[in-house]
């Protein structure tokens, strides 16, 4: 038996500012929370990047949907060097999205629907436009302003060499070196792109900024974070070489040496820290970590009871499409997760992996790619997509929190022929076009199938190129037809809401190599991953399928069958 009874009763009310409230149950720890990638959600003035009106104006898709709060991606100033995760100033509102009044309104507006607003914080690194690093840059080798962040002399002769052998995330040395009074100078430590130095969390001013962050937030009514690279604040103090590529997932086998740049104990105090300020506020705000740690249970230790909240479970996305390997992670999740007294989360899509519809579409087994492109092996779309509506039926009914990616919900695939030359991730220059990076699951999502840019602004333009098959995925071609992705996802998040399932008990029935089967209340959930249809129990009222039953009421291969027996 796994999963968590997170409160009691059913009666809820809502409060002053219209959310929804159930007294005596923690709202984050079995809410539906939709992730909102602003440049590409809705654009109102037709620039081709998204908006924060652009959102406000389609909330009302949200509580259609049945979803309980949104995610909103980085939408603060900042050089776009990675998409908003390069943030200039941490208080303010990026031109290209609105201004902070719009921030306000959107974040009222999703209140007064009862929607709760999860925004994104990046502490492990600012823009290389921020003010603190323009100051490092003038102020010299040695001086306090370059404290703040991790500058250091170089080795060989003449420090020609990076400080160290670590390699960026984006491909190439984690280092750049600057010019100093006109000569090659000393070196900053980046994990990510040239424009995202790294701050020294050692350094107290970094510790005071990001509190005074958090409460300025907080103070205009967000119920939480997302915290960016939530696992790499604090380095090992010697900096030591690594000798290996760079894996963002690392740390697999217990008893290998954990890389020196992840996942440091030194990062659980500030959790703690924060913690304590969000406790301070009412109205439960929550931290919710980006920490591509492994295995789960050195993940849990990120919500332990005075850390954060939750945590997104990257081993789940990552899991094959197997029964055994399904059971196995879902049972290891609700395992590590159980033990701190956490809620397990579920995660199938984000901004930064191949989208689940085409993911689950690849041979199974295939290494997660890093993007697909012209002249990669193509996924096979309607297995995909297939797939992917088994996945997140089955994703749907575990207990737990579970985070949807916009466009998901129309079934959407990545964009897998998107050209080279319209690629703006970073990943692809700095790994020297080897790596196509993340562009082909940002593209602007399709609202109607005939308007210009598919309704997502008011003009044709589109910061990245829609491909024509998106009429066919658009919102307007689903909504009210009967089988249509958007119509699977609406009824399972009311089924799901109905019947408790995100507060629920799994028990599993059935776990064999081709089968699974568990109840979560009095749902009984079964996923055929095998090559035959199987039967669901004689007398069993199917409630939801996530494609139709045969004609003999057999579950075919890839279906997943929520019914009641
Ligand atoms: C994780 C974010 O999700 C990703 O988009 C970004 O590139 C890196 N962190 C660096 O901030």
């Amino acid at each position: 038996m796994h999963g968590s009874n997170t409160g009691e009763g059913s009666e809820h009310h809502r409060d002053a500012a219209g959310t929804v409230r159930r007294p005596g149950r923690r709202w984050w720890t079995e809410a539906v929370i939709y992730q909102i990638y602003p440049r590409s959600f809705a654009d109102s003035d037709g620039d081709g990047i998204g908006d924060l009106p652009g959102i406000t104006a389609r909330l009302g898709h949200l509580t259609e949907l049945g979803v309980d709060a949104v995610w909103l991606s980085p939408f603060y100033p900042s050089p776009q060097a990675d998409a908003g995760y390069d943030v200039a100033d941490y208080r303010d509102v990026d031109p290209l999205f609105g201004r902070l009044a719009d921030a306000d309104k959107l974040i009222a507006e999703a209140r007064s629907r009862g929607l709760r607003v999860i925004v994104d914080l990046v502490p492990n690194h600012t823009s290389s436009a921020h003010r603190w690093f323009l100051e490092a840059l003038a102020a010299g080798p040695g001086s306090p302003a370059r404290q703040r962040y991790v500058f250091r002399d170089g080795k060989g002769p003449e420090g020609a060499e990076p400080p160290n052998d670590w390699q960026s995330v984006f491909g190439g040395p984690a280092w750049t070196r600057v010019t100093d009074d006109g000569h090659p100078g000393q070196w900053y430590l980046h994990l990510f792109d040239t424009g995202q130095p790294d701050l020294n969390w050692d350094h107290p001013e970094v510790r005071a900024e990001f509190l005074d962050i958090l409460r300025f937030w907080l103070d205009r009514g967000v119920d939480g974070f997302r915290v960016d690279v939530a696992h790499g604040l604090v380095k090992q103090a010697d900096l030591a070489d690594w000798h290996e590529p760079q894996e963002i997932l690392s740390g697999k086998e217990i008893d290998k040496p954990r890389p020196p740049m992840w996942d440091q104990d030194g990062v659980h105090e500030i959790y703690r820290e924060w913690r304590r300020v969000l406790d301070s506020y009412d109205g439960e705000r929550v931290l919710v970590a980006e920490a591509w740690v492994e295995p789960v249970e050195r993940l849990a230790a990120y919500v332990r009871p005075d850390e954060m909240h939750q945590a997104f479970n990257f081993e789940y996305l990552l899991a094959a499409w197997t029964a055994p390997a399904q059971y196995a992670v879902i049972t290891r999740s609700l395992e590590a997760t159980d033990a701190v007294g956490a809620p397990t989360t579920w995660v199938l899509s984000n901004h930064d992996v191949v989208r689940h519809a085409s993911r689950l579409g690849l041979p199974i087994g295939t290494v997660r790619p890093n993007g697909i492109g012209i002249g990669d092996e193509q996924p096979d779309a309607a297995l995909g997509l297939r797939r992917a509506r088994a996945a997140t039926l089955l994703m749907l009914a575990l207990p737990g929190s579970a985070y949807l990616y916009q466009g998901e919900e129309l079934g959407l695939p990545e964009h897998t022929t998107l050209p080279d030359e319209a690629r703006q991730d970073p990943t692809w220059e700095r790994s020297g076009h080897t790596l196509r990076g993340r562009d082909g699951c940002r593209v602007p999502i399709p609202w109607e199938a005939d308007a210009p840019s598919y309704g997502f602004g008011p003009t044709d333009a589109s910061w990245l190129p829609q491909p024509p098959l998106w009429a066919e995925y658009a919102l307007d071609r689903q909504r009210g037809v009967p089988g249509s992705t958007y119509e699977l996802y609406r009824t399972a998040l009311r089924l799901r809401h109905e019947h408790g399932l995100g507060r629920g008990t799994l028990f599993w029935l059935e776990s064999g190599d081709e089968v699974l089967t568990f109840r979560n209340g009095r749902l009984t959930v079964l996923t055929n991953f095998g090559d035959a249809s199987v039967p669901v129990p004689g007398g069993a009222e199917v409630l939801h399928a996530s494609a139709p039953l045969d004609e003999d009421g057999r579950v075919p291969t890839d279906v997943t069958v929520w019914f009641r027996s």
